[in-house]
C-alpha cells in the first residue's frame, strides 16, 4: 500500500503507478480514496525504493491485513517475526484517532511492542477504502525531501523558466527510468530534471540550444556533485541527434518565444524532436512531454499515447503532461 500526498488530482496516482511499472509487473488498483494506492507488489525493498523515489509518495508498506471489520484485521494480522518489543506508531489519513488507538493497543498486547509517536522504528498505516480497512507497515517511516535546497532560486544558475524539483521529479518518474539507465532531457535549461534523475541514480544527459544555458545547467549539476553527467549544446528539433541510444526521455518544451527557439514554434520544435528521438529510443520505452495544453503532443506514428495530465498555472496557461510510448 502506498499513501500519497493530496495536492494534485491525477499526478500522484500516475507517478506511483509508473514507478510500480518501472520495477515490476505487479497490478496496481485505483481505490476510492485518491490518496491510497494498492498494488500486488510484495517485495519490501522495491516498495521502499518506490516510496523513496515518489515525489508524491509519503509512505509505502506491506499490507498486513484488510477487512471490513477492524477486529478481524487485528485477529489475523500478518506481521514479520522481527516485529516484537520494537517502537512503533500508527497513522492514518482517513480514519479516526480512536481506530488508530485500537490498532495500537492490539499490536502492543499481541507482540509486546511499544508505542513511540516521536521516533518509531516501525510505522503502521490504516486507511479506509470504501467499506474496507487496510493496514500496512514499513520499517522506513516517512521520508524527508530537501526540496528547498534544490528550488530554482537556490541553485547557482537561475532562469525564470526553471521548474520546481517536485514537478521535475514527477516528470522523471513518469518516464519509467531505472537506476543505471540513460535518461535524456532534450530541452534541459537549468537542469531541473537532470538533477532529480542523477540523484535517483540514472546516467543523465541534457541538451540545450544555447551554449551559455548548457554551461549554466552543468554548473547546477556540479553543485550536487553530479560530475559524471553531461549537457551538450545541440538543436533537439533536428536530425541527427548526437546520441546512439537513450532509455527514457522527459522534458519541458520551450514555449515558443522566438528569442530562445531560433524562431520555431513550440509545435514545430515538438514534432521535429519526436521525429529525431524516435531513432534512439528503444521500443516500449517512454517519452514524457510537458507542454501548454493548447498544443497537441499526440506524437507521430512511431508513438502511442499512454496518458495525459493537466496542471493549471494561471488564466492563460494550463500545462499538459503527455506520456508517450515508442511503438
Ligand atoms: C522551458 S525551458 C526548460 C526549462 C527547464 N525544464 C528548467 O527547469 O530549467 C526550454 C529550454 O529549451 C531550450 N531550447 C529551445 N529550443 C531548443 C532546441 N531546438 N534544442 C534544444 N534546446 C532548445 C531553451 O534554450 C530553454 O533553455
Amino acid at each position: 500500500m502506498f499513501v500519497l500526498s493530496g495536492e494534485e488530482l491525477t499526478l500522484p496516482f500516475a507517478e506511483t503507478r509508473a514507478l510500480i511499472e518501472t520495477y515490476s509487473n505487479a497490478e496496481t488498483t485505483a481505490t476510492p480514496n485518491s490518496r491510497v494506492v494498492i498494488s500486488s507488489l510484495r517485495d519490501t525493498a522495491l516498495i521502499e525504493r518506490i516510496a523513496e523515489r515518489g515525489a508524491y509518495c509519503r509512505f509505502g508498506g506491506l499490507v498486513a491485513g484488510r477487512s471490513i471489520k477492524i477486529e478481524s484485521i487485528i485477529k489475523n494480522l500478518d506481521l514479520p517475526k522481527s516485529f516484537s518489543q520494537q517502537k512503533f506508531a500508527v497513522r492514518s489519513n482517513s480514519v479516526d484517532r480512536s481506530i488508530c488507538g485500537e490498532l495500537g493497543q492490539a499490536l502492543k498486547s499481541k507482540t509486546g511492542a511499544l508505542v513511540d509517536l516521536e521516533n518509531p522504528e516501525w510505522l503502521f498505516h490504516i486507511e479506509q477504502l470504501g467499506p474496507e480497512y487496510v493496514v500496512a507497515y514499513s520499517r522506513r517511516g516517512y521520508k524527508e525531501f530537501s526540496w528547498k535546497a534544490r528550488r530554482p532560486r537556490a541553485r547557482r544558475f537561475f532562469l525564470p523558466s526553471a521548474i520546481y524539483p517536485k514537478l521535475a521529479r514527477v516528470l522523471v518518474n513518469l518516464s519509467r527510468v531505472k537506476e543505471g539507465e540513460i535518461f535524456l532531457d532534450p530541452f534541459c535549461g537549468t537542469a531541473s530534471l537532470l538533477i532529480e534523475s542523477s540523484l535517483m541514480g540514472m546516467e543523465s544527459i541534457g541538451i540545450d540550444l544555447k551554449r551559455w544555458i548548457a554551461r549554466g545547467g552543468l554548473l547546477n549539476l556540479k553543485e550536487f556533485r553530479l560530475e559524471f553527467d553531461s549537457i551538450m549544446r545541440a538543436d533537439s528539433s533536428s536530425k541527427p541527434l548526437p546520441l546512439n541510444r537513450v532509455d527514457a526521455i522527459s522534458t519541458d518544451v520551450p514555449y515558443g518565444r522566438a528569442s530562445s527557439t531560433l524562431g520555431k514554434t513550440t509545435g514545430q520544435i515538438l514534432n521535429g524532436f519526436l521525429d529525431s528521438i524516435a531513432d534512439v529510443l528503444p521500443q516500449q520505452r517512454h517519452c514524457v512531454v510537458m507542454h501548454p495544453d493548447s498544443i497537441s503532443a499526440e506524437g507521430n506514428s512511431k508513438f502511442d499515447k499512454v496518458e495525459e495530465h493537466f496542471l493549471y498555472v494561471h488564466r492563460s496557461l494550463t500545462r499538459a503532461i503527455t506520456v508517450l510510448r515508442r511503438k
